[in-house]
C-alpha cells in the first residue's frame, strides 16, 4: 500500500474530533500534493492512457504497450494519415460486448491522439518531467490548470479508461479519486518533485 493511503482515515476522522490548537498546528490537515501527483501519476501510466499517450508517433495496445496492429500514424491532427484514419477502424461507442475481445474501441468525440504539435506524452516519464509537461501550457495545449480539471473530469478520452470495452481492465484507481488526487494538486499550484537520478 501506498504510504500516503494511510493518512486517508485520519483525514476523515479529523472533522468529529478536531484537533486541540497550538501555535505550532497547522489549521487543518491538507493533503500532500506531491502525494496526489503521485496517485494522478499512477493514472496518467496505466495502460489505458498510456496507449493514447505514447512516445512516438504511434498508438500502442493492450497491457503490455506492443505497437498498435496494424502499424498506424499520429498524423498532424492526431486523427491518422490519408487513407488510414483512426475512424476507418475506431467509432463513437464501444463495440457490444458480445462482439468479443480485440475490438476496435471507441468514444463519442472521435478516437484520436494528441496532435503532433504537442504530443503530451505520458509513456516512461519519472515523475519531476511529467508533472512539468502538464501544466506546462505550451506543451499541453494551452490548458489552464482550471481547464486541465475540467478534461480529466469530464472529457470522454479520459472517462473511456474506466469503461474501455469488452477484455480490457479499466484504469487501477477510481474516476473520483484520481480526480480529487488532480484538484488537491492542481489547487495546490500544481507542485513538482526536484527531480532525482532515481526518479528524473
Ligand atoms: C483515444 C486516445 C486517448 C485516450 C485513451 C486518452 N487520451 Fe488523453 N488525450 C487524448 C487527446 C487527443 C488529447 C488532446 C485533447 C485536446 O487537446 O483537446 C488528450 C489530452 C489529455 C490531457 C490534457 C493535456 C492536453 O494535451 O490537452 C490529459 C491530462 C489527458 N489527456 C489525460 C488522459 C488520461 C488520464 C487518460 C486515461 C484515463 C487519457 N488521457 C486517455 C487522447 C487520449
Ligand atoms: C485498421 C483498423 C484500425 C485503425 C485504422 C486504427 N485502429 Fe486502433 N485499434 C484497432 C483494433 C482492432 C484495436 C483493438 C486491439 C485489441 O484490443 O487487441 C485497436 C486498439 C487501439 C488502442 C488500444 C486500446 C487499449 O488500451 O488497449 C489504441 C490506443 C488505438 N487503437 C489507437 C488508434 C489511433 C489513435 C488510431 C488512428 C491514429 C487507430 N487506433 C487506428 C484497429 C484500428
Amino acid at each position: 500500500m501506498k504510504p500516503w493511503l494511510f493518512a486517508l482515515p485520519l483525514l476523515a476522522c479529523s472533522h468529529a474530533a478536531p484537533p486541540p490548537q497550538t501555535a505550532a498546528a497547522p489549521a487543518a490537515p491538507v493533503r500532500d500534493p506531491l502525494a496526489a501527483f503521485e496517485t494522478v501519476r499512477v493514472v496518467l501510466q496505466s495502460p489505458r492512457c498510456v496507449n493514447c499517450h505514447p512516445v512516438g508517433d504511434a498508438p500502442l495496445q493492450g497491457d503490455h504497450g506492443r505497437l498498435h496492429q496494424p502499424l498506424i500514424k499520429r498524423g498532424p491532427e492526431g486523427t491518422g494519415v490519408a487513407g488510414l484514419s483512426c475512424a476507418a477502424c475506431h467509432g463513437k461507442e464501444n463495440p457490444p460486448a458480445s462482439y468479443g475481445a480485440h475490438e476496435p474501441p471507441g468514444v463519442s468525440t472521435g478516437w484520436r491522439l494528441p496532435p503532433a504539435a504537442h504530443p503530451m506524452v505520458f509513456a516512461g516519464l519519472g515523475s519531476a518531467a511529467l508533472c512539468e509537461q502538464l501544466k506546462d501550457r505550451e506543451r499541453n495545449g494551452g490548458k489552464s490548470m482550471e481547464a486541465l480539471i475540467q478534461h480529466v473530469a469530464r472529457d470522454p478520452l479520459v472517462l473511456w479508461g474506466w469503461s474501455p470495452g469488452y477484455g480490457r481492465q479499466p484504469v487501477p484507481i477510481a474516476h473520483d479519486e484520481f480526480v480529487r488526487a488532480f484538484r488537491t494538486w492542481a489547487v495546490a499550484g500544481g507542485p513538482c518533485a526536484a527531480p532525482t537520478a532515481h526518479n528524473p
